[in-house]
């Protein structure tokens, strides 16, 4: 099947089997910045915003999201002109093989849109459907307490 979809504010046009996964079908034209880890939806490296809504990429039939907007962590920003949360991954040392960091990114752009400034036990609910096997979280939450003090309170 060929569907049109809006990814990063630009419209795509993909061809794919009815039964692929967002993830898959993501991966497939190259925006590989969306990890595929566990495919099981619980380990959060594939999440993107589909209509504003963070979700699992492999769980969700590419069909269902056509139409819809996608955000990758590249959408929020690029290493030329990184969002404040990536420069703050970045400054706090929160990325070591960063395969869990676009994930991570995006779960905390998406608290700090609903919650801008986050107190410690709030940042690990937000993120507890992300795994990272090499920070140990601490940096992680030292990076998004970074991010919403040089935001300003506003996600
Ligand atoms: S690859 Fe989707 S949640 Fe792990
Ligand atoms: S930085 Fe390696 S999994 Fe998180």
């Amino acid at each position: 099947m060929e569907k049109i979809f809006t990814v990063n504010g630009e419209q795509r046009t993909f061809r794919f089997e009815p039964r692929e996964t967002l993830l898959t079908v993501l991966r497939n034209n190259g925006f590989t910045e969306v990890k595929s880890g566990c495919g099981e939806g619980s380990c959060g490296a594939c999440l993107v915003l589909l209509d504003g809504r963070l979700v699992n990429s492999c769980q969700v039939f590419a069909a269902t999201a056509a139409g819809k907007k996608i955000t990758t962590a590249k959408g929020i920003g690029t290493i030329h002109n990184p969002h404040p949360i990536q420069d703050a991954f970045s400054d706090t040392g929160a990325v070591q093989c960063g395969f869990c960091t676009p994930g991570m990114v995006l779960a905390s752009y998406y608290l700090l849109q609903h919650n801008p400034d986050p107190s410690d036990e709030e940042i690990k609910t937000a993120l507890d459907g992300n795994l990272c096997r090499c920070t140990g979280y601490t940096k992680i939450i030292e990076a998004v307490q970074l991010a919403a003090k040089r935001m300003g309170g506003y996600g």
